[in-house]
């Protein structure tokens, strides 16, 4: 048996001191579970000289070589974020035959399968719990758990910093700037939070869920992604007074006979759903599987503690991987290759929120030009006053292909009564 396990972190920001943290004052108890200790041998900083208290006692490094090439190193926590160099140190920590476990959906997304072939190559772990979801196990049950179902949807809300921000505008009535710097200030941010807000953190994470849940590579570049910043605080009231909760989702489904649509994007959700009550930082997970019926994980979506509960109970599998020699159920589970559903052909109901001039015949031309591209409307409401010639309408459609959809916008764009489309948001159907 190893009397110790030897882990290099590289990284000691929010997630890094997180895992510093759990792995000292859980350590007894994780010993009892592992059967050996988990000791973090060196840490990798940028800069070695900074005062950082968390880190005291501990090997602080800035050169990864003292890591990469420490043989008595086993296990590599990558914690930095961003693809370069990351990407390359984890590479070359599984070519040195180290395990490596990391928080980066970044490079989960985008180099997944490069990753898990030099895993399986050097015959070592590699595993990302915390890259989706932060603290919410998903990873693992998608591996292991629900393999026994054909799983067709898989639904969440995956981005703590946009679901605060949300929460806090509907709630608190903040606005965007002010929603986005307390984000940043409790450290559920990316680096440049544009990642955030432009739904591509969301999107790297669908693409994660969609290629476990459906067994099938999907990359970055498959997810069709909108982000929440033309969400106004209009939109917000709006939603609420219909009844509904704006919530930035990544969706996967596997639809018969189109293939597996991937995507990201702002959505009014009824009050009614069960991803509507998840607020704040919280992120959930919502799917659909032909045994299990419907599911939800639901938990801290970002975060120093909930992300560090994530990674290392990857750390704890790779040290068990280690001492049992066996990778069984840890490698790629992408033995599928299905085509990919154009967005275009994807059915949603959606809010249009449209400027025009408040005049005779106006909701007429607006009608017909929905009604020329199919577009069959719900409701259409005009709730406030007229300011100088001016007023606000919003209609709600019914089910619609979005290329019809895009069509009727296109009709709207000519016509003179209409000076500007204000906001476009899918409609989540009522659950009755
Ligand atoms: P962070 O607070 O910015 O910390 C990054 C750490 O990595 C810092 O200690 C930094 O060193 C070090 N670092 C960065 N680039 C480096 C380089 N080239 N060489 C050496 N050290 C380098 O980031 P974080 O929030 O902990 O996020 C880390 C990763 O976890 C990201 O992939 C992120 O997407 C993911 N994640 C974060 C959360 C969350 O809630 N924050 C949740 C889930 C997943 P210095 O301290 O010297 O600058
Ligand atoms: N910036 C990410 C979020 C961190 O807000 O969800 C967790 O991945």
């Amino acid at each position: 048996m190893t009397d110790t396990i030897k882990i290099g972190l590289l990284g000691a920001g929010t997630v890094g001191s997180g895992v510093i943290k759990v792995l000292r004052e859980n350590a007894a108890a994780i010993k009892a579970r592992v059967g050996t200790e988990l000791v973090i041998a060196k840490v990798l900083v940028r800069d070695a000289k900074k005062t950082r208290p968390e880190l005291t006692g501990l090997a602080v490094v800035e050169d990864v070589e003292e890591i990469l090439q420490d043989p008595s190193i086993s296990v590599v926590v990558e914690v930095m974020g961003g693809t370069t160099p990351s990407k390359d140190y984890m590479l070359r920590a599984m070519e040195a035959g180290k395990s490596v476990v990391t928080a980066n959906k970044d490079v989960v997304a985008e180099y997944g399968q490069e990753m898990f072939a030099m895993a399986e190559k050097h015959r070592v772990a590699f595993l990302f719990e915390a890259s989706v979801g932060g603290g919410i196990p998903i990873i693992a049950p998608l591996k292991r758990s629900l393999t026994a179902n054909r799983l067709t949807e898989v639904m969440g809300i995956v981005n703590g910093t946009t679901n605060y921000m949300l929460t806090r505008m509907a709630e608190a009535k903040v606005g965007y700037e002010q929603a986005l710097q307390e984000a940043q200030a409790k450290g559920y941010a990316e680096a440049d939070p544009t990642a955030d807000v432009a739904g591509m953190d969301a999107a790297r994470k669908a693409a994660i869920l969609a290629s476990l849940a459906f067994n099938t590579r999907i990359s970055l570049r498959d997810v069709y992604v909108e982000g929440i910043t033309r969400i106004t605080a209009d939109d917000i009231s709006y939603a609420s007074d219909l009844g509904y909760a704006v919530k930035l989702l990544a969706v996967g489904q596997d639809i018969s006979g189109k293939g597996v649509s991937v995507r990201v994007h702002p959505v009014f959700l009824p009050q009614n759903h069960p991803l509507a009550a998840v607020n704040g930082v919280y992120n959930a997970i919502f799917l659909k599987g032909n045994a299990i019926g419907e599911a939800m994980f639901y938990g801290p979506g970002a975060g120093s503690l909930p992300t560090a509960s994530a990674v290392v109970a990857d750390i704890i599998e790779a040290a068990r991987a280690k001492i049992g020699g066996s990778l069984e159920g840890l490698g790629c589970t992408c033995y599928a290759a299905k085509p990919l559903c154009p967005i275009a052909e994807i059915e949603s109901c959606y809010y249009v929120r449209l400027w025009v001039d408040d005049e005779p015949g106006v909701l007429g031309n607006i009608a017909t030009a929905f009604g020329n591209a199919q577009v069959s409307l719900k409701s259409v409401i005009q709730t406030k006053p007229s300011v100088e010639g001016r007023t606000e309408i919003v209609a709600i459609t019914h089910l619609v292909e979005h290329r019809k959809l895009n069509e009727a916008l296109a009709s709207l764009r000519e016509l003179k009564v209409v000076d500007d489309i204000r906001n476009v948001i899918r409609v989540e159907k009522d659950r009755g």
